[in-house]
């Protein structure tokens, strides 16, 4: 931790000498999720004063009581954070006055129609309005559709008499983060800063420079939205082609993960993308809907878009079809079965549930008639969801050899390092591998990938 405060004046562009860039003394973060809460720690950890903001009471609670709330955050990280002095949380909007700089990290989810949901983000710049004050810069973080920041932040700033790059410095910078990947922090993984201004830029550079290592500035904020949805469905589409390629290979009784570790040895042009049950978390399943819906706007299709995400969703009911075909082997209907599902989180070693496809698995298996249970160590109990909240309350089976035999089949839905697939492959009857978690292992039971 570095004590020293971040109060000197940000550096000034010299390049344009008739733009001020405000000092930033504290740092406003509103939303103190999964985004908010590692960039409140990268901006302590700098020695810059950091006030947090949520609604939610428990957050700025739990931080103030340096503790964390997040599994892969430690508690020490929070706990050192608030011996620094550089940490405050509160609900109280009122103290945006105190900030010279805010940074809005609220969710960006989709409707029930796949469109984007843009109330959290506009209720937050409602909320802070009437403090913002001359000299602020305003950042915006969630992801979003290109024309977001125009569209919204500026509106609501010009309305109080703010002028964009003059009296107040709007910027737009996605966040990246690889939640459970230990080799990156919020610091060292370069930040992409686009601005409504070049003066608004300059502040941007300055807000983020004093707490990541690299900033790389874009020319206005619509880049910066679209850098973001472009890493994403670039994601989303190489996920989708790869599902496809599992579903031909698994037809011609060819090992899919074998192709890709084969492929993975070219050393130039390809990049290896896994297949799985379907797309999980925050990002992925979501963010590339909000540049399909904007794009109707401007009368464009967003083909590769649309079809990804219909080879993505369709991934469940393919692993409940090999489910239904590896039980009529055994000469078992899925009515009436026992099914364990493996992994709750939707990714290997978090605990971040959010729109994991173990969720639609559930509900796909109850509704077949099966009594349906689910293990996952980092999720011993289903807290409250936005979409399923039939689940909520449900506890994680405990791992025993008992749990692993009473049940007819064991679907691998998320495989965390902690789960012991050897005494898997001795306890179990059936497993289904949606993620190659039996390749080293072998015991007695029957394995199908799906
Ligand atoms: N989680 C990731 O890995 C990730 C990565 C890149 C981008 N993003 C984007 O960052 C944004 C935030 O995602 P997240 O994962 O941190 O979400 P999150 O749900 O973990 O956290 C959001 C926080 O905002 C709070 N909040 C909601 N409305 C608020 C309001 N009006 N005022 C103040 N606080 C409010 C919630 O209580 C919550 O604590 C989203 O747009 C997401 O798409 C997330």
């Amino acid at each position: 931790m570095n004590p020293k405060p971040n109060d000197a004046p940000s550096a000034v562009d010299s390049s344009r000498p008739q733009e001020r860039v405000p000092p930033i003394r504290k740092v406003g973060i509103i939303g103190l999720g999964y985004v908010g809460l590692p960039l409140l720690l990268a901006y302590a950890r700098k020695g810059t004063k950091v006030l947090g903001f949520d609604i939610d009471p428990h957050k700025p609670a739990s931080i103030l009581a340096g503790r964390s709330y997040i599994k892969h955050i430690p508690n020490d990280s929070v706990a050192e954070a608030m011996e620094s002095g550089f940490v405050d949380a509160t609900v109280d909007f009122s103290r945006i006055a105190e900030t010279d700089a805010v940074i809005l990290c609220v969710p960006t989810p989709l409707d029930e129609h796949l469109e984007p949901d843009l109330s959290y983000i506009t209720d937050t710049l409602d909320a802070i309005s009437p403090y913002v004050h001359a000299g602020h810069v305003i950042s915006l973080e969630s992801t979003t559709y290109p024309g977001t920041t125009e569209e919204e932040v500026v509106p609501r700033m010009e309305a109080r008499g703010l002028v964009p790059g003059k009296t107040v410095f709007i910027v737009y910078s996605p966040e990246r983060e690889d939640p459970g990947n230990p080799k990156f922090t919020a610091a060292n993984i370069p930040k992409v800063v686009g601005g409504m201004t070049p003066a608004c830029l300059a502040a941007g550079v300055s807000l983020y420079s004093t707490a990541f290592e690299t900033v790389v500035p874009v020319s206005s904020c619509a880049v910066a939205e679209m850098t973001k949805l472009l890493e994403n469905i670039y994601r989303a589409v190489n996920i989708g082609l790869v599902n496809e390629l599992k579903v031909v290979a698994d037809a011609m009784e060819i090992d899919i993960w074998e192709v890709i570790r084969a492929a993975s040895t070219k050393p130039f042009g390809f990049t290896p993308f896994f297949p799985g049950p379907g797309l999980g978390g925050h990002c992925i399943p979501i963010d590339p809907f909000y540049l399909t819906w904007k794009a109707r706007e401007y009368g464009v299709n967003t083909r590769f878009i649309e079809l990804a995400g219909q080879i993505n969703r369709g991934m469940p009911e393919y692993v409940v079809r090999r489910t239904m075909l590896a039980l009529n082997e055994q000469g078992k209907a899925v009515k009436g079965s026992r099914i364990l599902i493996l992994g709750l989180a939707y990714k290997a070693d978090v605990d971040d549930m959010r729109e994991s496809p173990t969720f639609e698995l559930m509900d796909r298996f109850v509704a077949l008639g099966a009594n349906v249970s689910y293990h996952d160590p980092h999720v011993p109990v289903i807290g409250p969801t936005r979409e399923h909240a039939n689940w909520k309350g449900m506890t994680s089976a405990p791992w025993a050899r008992e749990t692993v035999t009473a049940a007819d089949a064991v679907v691998i839905s998320t495989a965390h390092k902690a789960t012991n697939f050897a005494e898997l492959a001795q306890w179990a009857s059936l497993v289904i591998d949606t993620r190659d978690a039996m390749r080293n292992v072998s015991g007695a039971a029957t394995v199908v990938r799906a």
